[in-house]
């Protein structure tokens, strides 16, 4: 155990969310047991940590040891490769906490034959950080986060519709973090129309996502508060050749089959590497049936909609097995005054 490490995978942490199709990643310095440099890679195309963190040590680096969250590169993507620069500051050693699976690996290598010490040593939570990363940029489609707000018999809204608000004011502080933390929110024709939503972020230094809205037909309302302050960049996935908008700040992109697979592509093509969908029960239910998503977040509120099965968050057409189910496990649970927030990851 290294408490440098430790601070490494904290900086890492700190900055998850918003480096897009990068990985978040920290890295400390340390020489004689002092912290000489501290890094963390704050957005796609800029300094990699190992290098902010070498730049702020100087000179004090050379003989020292860096502890980075994650394995350093080797190539040259939009910065030149990592180990270069390490090699560069004369250290002494490399301890890295994750190796990166998704680049070719012969760091170790030609860290090791300049004479510097390389050291892999596996943690949980730099592991738990990384997975969902590597498996999206495998499959080069964003990691998905689904969201719900519903009663405990998991109504979005009454069977007229109403959904304002259903949970409390704590839970709608906790979704403009969510928000923060994702590069894009989506969302259903239906919530557009329904909820009137603007989707933005509203806390401290908070950082609006792209909104992406989900309309096959193209029907679309521009009169919408979302069309009259876009604040970000709106984008609207739809089959309807013959959809425009002359409204600054939004696309409209045409796809001839608006499935998930088609659509997650296309935002993680367009650099979207987080997506929160924060939709009513079709959008959502497509998502739940799909097998891209990796976590799923609901907040109950501690009350009973009733009605029909109308605006259940999840419903299919037909009735499988219980075997073949879509299964969750719970990753952490919270309360939020009184409603309760789960946090779930798809089996
Ligand atoms: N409590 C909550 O967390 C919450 C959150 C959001 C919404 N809501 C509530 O949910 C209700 C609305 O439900 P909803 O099911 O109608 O909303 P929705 O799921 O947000 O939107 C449905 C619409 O999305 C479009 N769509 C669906 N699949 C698509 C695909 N693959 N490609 C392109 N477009 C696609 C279709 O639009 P077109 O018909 O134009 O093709 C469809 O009518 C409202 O009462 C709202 O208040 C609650």
């Amino acid at each position: 155990m290294s408490q440098y490490l430790n601070y490494a995978i904290e900086l890492a942490k700190m900055v998850d969310g918003q480096t897009g199709l990068n990985p978040p990643v920290g890295a400390v310095v340390v020489n004689r047991g002092r912290i000489v440099g501290l890094g963390a890679h704050l957005k796609k195309g800029d300094k990699h940590a190992e290098v902010q963190a070498l730049d702020m040590a100087k000179d004090a680096a050379k003989g020292g040891t860096i502890y980075i969250s994650l394995e350093p590169c080797t190539h040259f993507g939009s910065t030149p490769p990592c180990v270069n620069k390490i090699i560069e500051h004369g250290l002494k050693k490399v301890v890295y906490a994750v190796k990166d699976t998704t680049l070719p690996s012969n760091g170790d290598e030609i860290l090791n034959s300049h004479g510097i010490e390389v050291e892999f040593r596996p943690h949980n939570e730099a592991e738990a950080l990384y997975k969902d990363f590597f498996i999206a940029k495998n499959e080069a489609i964003p990691q998905v986060t689904v969201k719900v707000s519903c009663s405990l018999d998991g109504k979005q809204a009454t069977d007229m519709g109403e959904s304002k608000w259903i949970t409390n004011k704590s839970v709608k502080q906790d979704v403009f973090k969510l928000r923060h933390q994702h590069d894009a929110v989506l969302t259903g024709k239906g919530t557009l129309e329904a909820d009137n939503p603007q989707y933005t972020t509203r806390i401290e230094q908070g950082r609006n996502p792209i909104r992406v809205i989900l309309s096959k037909s193209g029907q679309i309302n521009f009169d919408l508060d979302m069309f009259n302050h876009p604040s970000e960049q709106i984008w609207i996935y739809t089959e309807n050749d013959n959809l425009v908008s002359n409204i600054d700040r939004v696309t409209v992109i045409a796809l001839t089959d608006c499935s998930i697979k088609n659509i997650l592509e296309d935002l993680y093509e367009k650099g979207i590497g987080r997506l929160l969908v924060e939709a009513g029960p079709t959008v959502t239910s497509l998502f739940l049936q799909s097998n891209y998503i990796n976590e799923l977040i609901i907040y109950y509120a501690p009350k009973l909609i009733g009605g029909s099965g109308r605006n259940q968050f999840f419903h299919t057409e037909t009735v499988v097995e219980l075997a073949e189910v879509p299964q969750f496990e719970v990753v952490n649970s919270d309360m939020l005054e009184q409603n309760i927030k789960l946090e779930l990851r798809k089996k």
